[in-house]
């Protein structure tokens, strides 16, 4: 069966946790190697990753490339604009087409229903590279930066502040599978939407007050409060008023917990240089993550 990585909750707790365990395996075994030289198991040798991008990107494209050249394969990347997709070709027909020319494609959507629909018909692995629901290889990268960090995942608790968007989508989802509490702090109407909660079940908490999510965190982690595709810029900023991730609100956490973002940050928004350039900050490792992880996304898709 074509195995697609197009959401957390999808996928069996024991698949997501050896995806992870690959990924922790495959950063160690080239440590010191040059960027560009291949894993000894080369697991992509002669495949081709397909790349499509409705929406900017820099950490997920250079990521998902650098990362199928070490697995040994090679890529093609494409703005959706660029494409017959941007003139209205189906998705459907991209996929069918896709399908015959290369062995997996990587998709950033603006709707998360195009992705599934081109999964659907597409007869090879596709993987979600963020849509307007959620981001799923970003959360594998945040739990193997946290492991690295601090040990296993499961057990700990883990605070999302600020808005209930795609990312903070998939860490709900990814909460009851890897064994971890979260609590969420968001303004009532940027709260998740029902549907990922009820994935997330007794494994999430809600909550309007920032404080109450942090108290005693082992991870805080918080994203833009304006996605890519957001209209309500000025509304946002009132609604997020209290939620900026600064000292104070971190010295509530855990003594030793660590901060998260997925980037790009709005300094001065959601969260202060002082905290993003602090000794707790573990975003520039997070996001060298991505390559290791969407290795072990690849890797498993390609196996299938
Ligand atoms: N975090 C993340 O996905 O970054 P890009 O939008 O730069 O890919
Ligand atoms: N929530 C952000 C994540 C960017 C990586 C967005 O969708 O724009």
């Amino acid at each position: 069966m074509t195995r697609h990585f197009l959401d957390i909750h999808r996928l069996e707790g024991s698949e997501l946790r050896a995806i992870l365990d690959d990924a922790h395996a495959r950063k160690a075994a080239r440590a010191g190697w040059p960027k560009g030289r291949a894993d000894a198991d080369a697991p992509a040798k002669d495949r081709v990753l397909a790349m499509i991008f409705e929406k900017n990107s820099t950490r997920t494209r250079f990521s998902f490339d650098a990362a199928i050249r070490q697995l040994g394969g090679a890529s093609i990347i494409a703005t959706a604009s660029d494409m017959q997709l941007g003139r209205g070709e189906p998705v459907e027909d991209t996929a069918r087409v896709l399908s015959r020319m290369v062995d997996a494609v990587m998709i950033r959507a603006n709707r998360h229903e195009d992705v599934e629909n081109f999964a659907r018909v597409s007869t090879v692995p596709v993987i979600n590279g963020l849509t307007d629901r959620s981001h799923p290889c970003q959360i594998l990268a945040d739990l193997q930066t946290i492991e690295e960090h601090r040990g296993p995942v499961a057990g700990k608790t883990i605070a999302w502040v600020g808005d209930g968007n795609n990312v903070c989508a998939s860490f709900i989802h990814a909460a009851p599978k890897f064994g971890f509490t979260l609590n969420v702090a968001c303004p009532a109407e940027y709260h998740p939407d029902l549907f990922d909660l009820q994935k997330g079940g007794a494994a999430v908490h809600l909550t309007g007050d920032p404080r109450e999510a942090v108290a005693g965190a082992d991870v805080v982690v918080t994203d833009t409060w304006v996605s890519m595709g957001d209209q309500d810029y000025e509304a946002r900023l009132e609604a997020f008023d209290g939620y900026g991730v600064d000292d104070a609100l971190m010295g509530l956490a855990a003594p030793d917990a660590v901060f998260l973002h997925c980037l790009p940050a709005h300094r001065g928004e959601e969260v202060t240089d002082a905290v993003i350039d602090g000794p707790r900050s573990l975003v520039w490792d997070e996001a060298e993550n991505r390559i290791h992880a969407q290795k072990a996304v690849l890797a498993w898709c390609l196996r299938g």
